[in-house]
């Protein structure tokens, strides 16, 4: 444990980029000193928050800040790539939203720049860091429900006009709903079956005519621990209320059952217990697992630690993203590699 303090560039502050520096402002040992965007009046309101330096583009933001140690990439998928290697290039541990990538190529060469660079690279998946999720995966581990056998995932979250409108469009993005939104559903279950992806039968749709990119999705998945899924994702247009997400894991020993923001409950052999988990996000804030997964990149910076979540979790996740489109033989077609 060194008693550095990471001095932090925030690349991007738009939906997520404003999390997380919500996030690291509450994280001891890290301080915001750049924030990045290409509107000026966005950079110069979350860097007045932040007491950081505004700047209008990542790049200019990593030339000016010499004394920089790390970099949360919050950008348009199409800059992650060049942001993350150009960060890494530079010693700079990498704090990287999800998708890696907007493709598997570019997510490869996020992973190696780390790599050879000797830096942190931390995967933003940050639904792990929900009470709900670490309940879920502590029963896992502690057996409760024996081998997992059978898994629904549901994932829903409306693309309106309070996204940036780059989502929609497959060259800035990389593609459609399953990479904004559902590469999340996808690492839980990747994460709580704990066993490699098998075989994948996918179909994916459009909601809105016209549309570009793949608004909603269905997967059967299978795991080589013979574990089998069923994963749902859609991203509609019209306004369907919050995003919103449920898990339930069936094992050979018992059942998981999680209600984003809502509930976590267990019923088995050995164990029968249901936990409300939102006054945890009324007590600490709707988006406290930002602050969470703040503090975990900090502690790994800072603690020479292996990252929590890195670079090969968000590889499996976009690999298992491009079995998806492959498989997904009605509605647009689209190549991660
Ligand atoms: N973990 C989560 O809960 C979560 C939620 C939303 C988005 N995301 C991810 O965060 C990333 C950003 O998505 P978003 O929804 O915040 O997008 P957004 O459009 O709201 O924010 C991106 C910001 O980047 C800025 N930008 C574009 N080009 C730039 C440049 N050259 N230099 C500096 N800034 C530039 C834009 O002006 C914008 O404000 C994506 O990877 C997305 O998948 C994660």
């Amino acid at each position: 444990m060194t008693d550095m303090t990471l001095k932090v560039a925030i690349l991007g502050a738009g939906q997520a980029g404003a999390r997380h520096i919500t996030g690291f402002l509450a994280v001891e040992h890290a301080q915001i000193t750049a924030v990045a965007d290409t509107d000026a009046d966005l950079a110069r309101r979350e860097a007045d928050r932040s007491g950081a330096t505004p700047f209008q583009d990542w790049r200019t933001a990593l030339d000016a800040a010499s004394e920089l140690d790390a970099v949360v990439v919050a950008l348009p998928h199409h800059l992650h790539a060049e942001a993350a290697c150009m960060a890494a290039e530079r010693g700079l541990h990498v704090l990287m939203e999800k998708p890696m990538g907007s493709s598997l190529a570019e997510g490869r060469r996020i992973e190696e720049a780390c790599r050879t660079a000797g830096v942190v690279l931390m995967i933003c998946f940050v639904h792990r860091f929900r009470d709900e999720a670490i309940q879920a995966k502590a029963w896992i581990e502690a057996g409760h429900i024996g081998v997992p056998v059978n898994c629904m995932e549901t994932i829903a979250s409306p693309r309106g006009s309070h996204l940036g409108s780059w989502i929609n469009s497959p060259d800035l993005s990389g593609g459609g709903v399953l990479l904004y939104t559902g590469v999340h559903a996808m690492d839980r279950l990747l994460w709580l079956v704990d066993a490699p992806l098998r075989d994948v039968h996918a179909s994916t749709r459009t909601l809105t005519a016209g549309s570009r990119v793949e608004e909603a999705v269905t997967a059967l998945l299978t795991f080589d621990n013979g574990a089998m899924a069923t994963l749902n994702v859609t991203g509609p247009t019209y306004p369907a209320g919050g995003t919103s997400w449920r898990s339930e894991i069936y094992g050979t020993e018992g059942v998981i059952r999680i209600r984003a923001r809502q509930s976590v409950e267990i019923a088995g052999n050995s164990l029968a217990q249901r936990i409300e988990v939102d006054d945890t996000s009324t007590r600490d804030g709707e988006n406290y697992n930002f602050k969470r997964q703040a503090e975990r990149f900090v502690q790994a910076v800072r603690d020479g630690e292996v990252s929590p979540i890195p670079g090969r979790t968000g590889l499996a996740v976009l690999e298992a993203c491009q079995r998806i489109y492959d498989r997904g033989i009605h509605g647009p077609q689209f190549a991660l590699r």
